[in-house]
């Protein structure tokens, strides 16, 4: 194990939480499907992407798919070389980036959508003012997609419009099982 995965170890919580990420495995090949040259993700989120793609375009919705399933060394380079780009200490990072082996995309189930009409707001906030997410705040459900790190989310995660995840089978909600669990206590907290 490197020494940089030693410190990050060392960060893990009880509930096995690192700077408020889940931590996921890296999804098998043989779950994962090519949407596009660059662009796999978890055969099932496939079928559920292309209804959505479908019924939105029949809505005159353009959705574009930036970004599925990534593999530990991917996610690392993300992590790491963002990082040190913009001279940013993990802490930090973790709000826009999970560390390597804590990513919903290393698990094929997560994927990052745009407004085909909309380019500029790929990866931004601004993304909420587009109609691909007025729409998918209204349909998206109907497609087992989920939006993970809404705004004010408990993990500590900075607002991500575009990131949804895949929740249609038993296996994709056994996945995300710590991170609705945590989101249920939350609400059960709030209630009292
Ligand atoms: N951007 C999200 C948090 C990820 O890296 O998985
Ligand atoms: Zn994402």
């Amino acid at each position: 194990m490197s020494v940089r995965q030693n410190q990050l170890n060392s960060l893990i919580s009880e509930d096995g939480l690192l700077l408020g990420h889940f931590p996921y495995a890296e999804a098998p090949k043989s779950d994962l499907i090519s949407v596009y040259p660059g662009l796999e993700v978890h055969y099932d989120t496939f079928e559920a992407l292309k209804k959505m793609r479908a019924a939105a375009a029949a809505d005159g919705i353009s959705l574009v798919f930036l970004s599925g399933f990534r593999s530990l060394d991917l996610q690392g380079q993300i992590f790491y070389e963002n990082k040190s780009i913009r001279n940013q200490i993990a802490i930090e990072r973790a709000k826009v980036s999970a560390p390597p082996g804590y990513s919903e995309h290393s698990t094929g189930y997560a994927i990052d959508l745009g407004d085909g009409t909309m380019r500029g707001t790929d990866f931004e906030v601004t993304f909420e003012d587009t109609p691909a997410f007025k729409w998918l705040k209204k349909y998206a459900a109907k497609y087992h997609f989920v939006l993970s790190f809404p705004k004010g989310n408990s993990q500590g995660v900075s607002y991500e419009p575009w990131h949804w995840r895949f929740e249609g089978t038993v296996d994709a909600l056994r996945e995300f099982e710590p991170a609705n669990n945590r989101q249920r206590m939350e609400r059960n907290s709030r209630s009292y």
